[in-house]
């Protein structure tokens, strides 16, 4: 039994005190899941027992658990400025982070404005989009869209932009303006467009051109997508959707926002996804694996254009955060970046990537497994409860199977993932960008263990 600073039972301590995110506090009755230790791939908890983190945590931990150059970078900063806010200051880590990020993200996305994570950037993006209608002559344009079932943050403007109901019914009423489009779930597509992934593309995109027209192009602001959706299981762009979508924000004067929280920093490959499938935004957020988890930190990253009103004269962007680009977090980053270049992860995770993607589709020969999908290091697996028909699970056997028993027993068989039911059921697997195929091989053989029990389950 391990115990708190004053001698309690810590398990006691975090039933009586500490309150989880998302959690279900009745599920810590039975032990509270207590980790120590992270090594490399691999986790430790209280107990000794080693996981493999097939979720790098929470899609962040990029470059592996126990790196200590990471560790220096912060005891490095912090013996030398542990904390000064960017409010009208400036240091040397945000400067340096800043010049290094505007020269990774593409076109003239130069920009940085830092945040403490992710909600907190899509926030920003929001304020920021109508900020700059406002001062540019467009006072009307203040409406947001974005897909259903994505997430994008929990803070009351990212919430809104997020597109799933039961999240959002405890806090209405939210943020006015935000509207929401078909997600690219290839897998669900409408039948006739199913097997057309180039139509489904367009059709998808058009519905965004839909929903404008609807609202009325005078008010519409922004457009909020993931490169890769991950809420659902990992939604890739189908052939010419950003292409469109590109084309439809130009002709309606619309912002497109690239939300990368999870895909930037090489969880797809490059260090920002949308160059990976060949668009330009007109923002990027991103926060994650920035650090890969050794210090939280975000950014959202605007163009040129939208600068341009704030750059000059009495102007300025009414928003910030203390924290936001703290100087230990963005040593941090820069150390992280350094160690992405000197070992070329984003090399690493483009090369390897067809390989993960061949041993995770080994798992369709089970009867439960439906779809594997993903790019990068980055896939979800969709179970489903007749495989020729598509039928998917109704709410009942959704908690048996998911809370009931898949997540306990993957955790108890050594992978630590999520089984996820904010769309259809799915377990999503994001692991360490350093990870190779006996990392792959691990993940399978534990998850075909799991799966194959699972359907007696039921
Ligand atoms: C796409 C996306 N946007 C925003 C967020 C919110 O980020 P944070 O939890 O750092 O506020 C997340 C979190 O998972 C995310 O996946």
């Amino acid at each position: 039994m391990s115990t708190t600073r004053t001698g309690t039972d810590r398990s006691q301590a975090a039933r009586d005190h500490l309150w989880g995110h998302f959690t279900r506090q009745s599920a810590w009755e039975n032990g509270v899941p207590t980790i120590v230790r992270g090594q490399g791939h691999h986790i430790f908890d209280d107990a000794g027992r080693q996981y493999i983190d097939g979720l790098s945590g929470l899609f962040v931990v990029q470059a592996g658990h126990g790196r200590t150059e990471l560790a220096e970078a912060a005891r490095v900063q912090a013996e030398k400025l542990a904390f000064f806010p960017l409010w009208s200051y400036a240091h040397p880590e945000a400067i340096d982070l800043a010049e290094r990020l505007a020269a990774y993200a593409p076109g003239d996305l130069n920009h940085v404005f830092f945040t403490t994570g992710g909600g907190e950037a899509v926030e920003t993006a929001w304020k920021l989009a109508k900020n700059y209608f406002k001062l540019t002559g467009k006072p009307n344009k203040y409406k947001v869209i974005s897909r259903s079932i994505a997430y994008h943050g929990t803070t009351h403007g990212a919430l809104s932009i997020t597109g799933l109901p039961t999240l959002k019914a405890p806090f209405e009423p939210l943020v006015p303006g935000a509207h929401k489009v078909p997600n690219t779930n290839e897998y669900r597509a409408p039948d006739h467009l199913r097997d057309d992934p180039k139509a489904f593309g367009r059709w998808a995109a058009d519905r965004i051109g839909e929903a404008i027209e609807f609202e009325g192009p005078d008010t519409v602001a922004a457009v909020f997508l993931e490169p890769v959706q991950n809420a659902g299981g990992c939604f890739p762009p189908p052939p010419g959707y950003f292409e469109r979508v590109r084309e439809i924000c130009d002709q309606y004067d619309v912002l497109l926002v690239s939300d990368e929280v999870i895909c930037a920093f090489g969880r797809i490959g490059s260090i920002f996804a949308c160059d990976d499938f060949g668009y330009v935004p007109d923002m990027i957020t991103c926060a994650k694996g920035m650090t890969s988890g050794y210090s939280p930190i975000g950014a959202l990253i605007a163009s040129d254009k939208l600068y341009e009103p704030f750059a000059t004269g009495s102007a300025s962007f009414a928003h910030g955060y203390t924290f936001g680009g703290h100087p230990v977090s963005a040593a941090v980053a820069n150390a992280n970046l350094d160690l992405f270049e000197r070992e070329g992860i984003t090399a690493h995770v483009k090369e390897s990537a067809p390989a993960f993607r061949r041993t995770l589709e080994k798992l369709l020969d089970l009867p439960i497994v439906g779809d594997v999908r993903g790019e990068g290091f980055f896939y979800g697996i969709e179970l489903v409860k007749d495989k020729a028909t598509r039928e998917t699970f109704d709410d009942d056997e959704s908690e048996r199977l998911l809370r009931g028993f898949l997540s306990g027993a993957l955790f108890e068989a050594g992978l630590y993932c999520r089984a996820d039911d904010r769309g259809d059921p799915v377990i999503q697997l994001a692991p360490p960008l350093t990870c190779g195929q006996e990392q792959f091989d691990e993940i399978e053989q534990i998850l075909r263990g799991v799966l194959t029990e699972a359907w007696t389950h039921l």
